[in-house]
């Protein structure tokens, strides 16, 4: 039994919003000390950048334990996704507009959701399966005689923005403007990333006119694609027959390709760090890749959290584990801290990759928004890592990883690796 970290900081002196706190090394010390002496908490909020221009929210409850997690995730009527599902406050018109279905409650959300479930039928991602593995394979040619390199860049990001662009019909040569822009606005905060309000907003026009185009494009002209399926979706319901308009899909676009690509990424190199971290979860892995695959995929979900939290916010005065809530208070749901729950996983320190059951929030807790990509996050993560085991099978991370700057999204910016051995 691993044990559960500590923390020296007194109670009163946890703020989650203070980036610099939430950087420090005993941040797991931080959330088990809230988890079992203050499980919700209310938090100011983070300070924007000055040069952002955005005024402070007015603070926000943190649910650190499982249970409370699932309760706010399940209840849609009551916990809200709109205006938006990030901690701090944007215009709603911004809102809708950047974060498409994410930021939005039934019955907006239902019928947006039944339409790009089609994108995303058994048969959609079948045809992507292929895809994945060819993708794979090719990336692991390229970096093989190279011995060493940067896995993100090189390995983990390479895959999940290839498949999203494929998917939706996107030509290879313009996937790296692609790239960059979804990188400024997960990044924000990262002053790698994102200086201004303004930059932000210029990645994210760049996104949505992109997909814009690319819709007028597949109702001008159908191809065998998950643009050209959407554009052409009809759902119906007590208000007549819906269908996607370009501006629609070109903010589906800007979530997707943020949603998709980041995590994915983020996912694949926890992963790769946490097999180099543990031996002998890597043995077993390796031994029987078929059987220890679905289990080992979602431990490596669990232990990575790539993302963080989302928030909601609460349509009446409420009640959680006791504590009143107010109409309009927002709830944070801190994925991480919920997949660290002594009380809903045992040993949940322990990196196990034949942990069964493993009910983690990883992909979301339940409820309308549960992450539309998950099957297709958890093929790619399979499939990735099982490449590079197989054909690099002495591959280790040499260094340590260079985290982004984020309370949002658990991301490794850059992590050295090496190699001897080619297969
Ligand atoms: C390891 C990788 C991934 C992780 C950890 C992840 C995590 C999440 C989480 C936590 C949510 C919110 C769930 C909720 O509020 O209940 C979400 C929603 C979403 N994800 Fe993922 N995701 C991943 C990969 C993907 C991929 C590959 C795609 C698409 C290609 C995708 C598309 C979406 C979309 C569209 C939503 C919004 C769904 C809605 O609002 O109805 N995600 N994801």
């Amino acid at each position: 039994m691993i044990e559960i970290p500590t923390t020296d900081l007194a109670l009163d002196d946890i703020r989650l919003g203070d980036i610099e706190q939430w950087m420090r090394p005993d941040r797991e010390g931080i959330f088990a000390k809230l988890r079992a002496e203050r499980p919700i908490s209310f938090q100011e909020e983070p300070a924007p950048p000055p040069e952002m221009g955005i005024p402070q929210g007015p603070g926000f409850w943190a649910l650190t334990r499982y249970d409370d997690v699932l309760h706010v995730s399940r209840d849609p009527e009551l916990f809200h996704s709109a205006p938006t599902s990030t901690i701090g406050d944007i215009p709603p018109e911004i809102a809708e507009w950047l974060g498409s279905m994410i930021n939005m409650d039934a019955p907006k959300h239902t019928k947006l959701r039944l339409i790009v479930n089609r994108g995303f039928t058994p048969r959609q991602v079948a045809k992507i399966e292929q895809s994945v593995r060819q993708q794979a394979k090719e990336i692991v040619d390229r970096v093989a005689p190279m011995g060493e390199c940067d896995f993100v860049s090189e390995i983990a990001a390479a895959l999940p923005l290839q498949i999203i662009c494929d998917m939706m019909g996107i030509p290879r040569s313009d996937t790296k403007p692609i790239f960059e822009q979804t990188n400024v606005i997960l990044g924000v905060g990262d002053p790698e990333y994102v200086q201004t309000l303004e930059e932000l907003m210029a990645a994210g026009m760049g996104l949505f006119q992109y997909g814009l185009a690319l819709a007028q494009d597949r109702l001008d002209n159908p191809r065998d694609d998950i643009t050209t399926a959407l554009m052409h979706a009809e759902v119906e319901d007590e208000d007549g027959v819906h269908k996607l308009t370009p501006g629609e899909l070109g903010s589906f676009f800007l979530l997707l390709v943020v949603a998709g690509n980041e995590t994915t990424r983020n996912a694949i190199s926890h992963g790769m760090k946490a097999l180099t971290d543990h031996p002998d979860q890597r043995k077993l892995w390796v031994d029987d890749f078929d059987g220890v695959s679905p289990t080992a995929v979602e431990e490596i979900v669990r232990w990575a959290t790539p993302v963080i939290n989302f928030r909601r916010t609460v349509a009446r005065d409420t009640e959680i584990a006791g504590q009143p809530i107010a109409e309009g208070d927002k709830v944070v749901m801190f994925y991480n801290s919920a997949n660290r729950d002594e009380r809903a996983f045992p040993d949940p320190f322990h990196f196990d990759v034949a942990r069964t059951p493993n009910e983690h929030v990883g992909f979301g807790a339940g409820g309308p928004h549960f992450c539309l990509g998950a099957n297709l996050a958890r093929r790619e993560i399979r499939v990735m890592l099982e490449e590079v085991l197989r054909r690099l099978p002495d591959l280790e991370v040499t260094g340590e990883p260079d985290y982004l700057q984020s309370s949002f999204i658990h991301g490794v910016k850059r992590m050295p690796c090496a190699w001897r051995t080619v297969r």
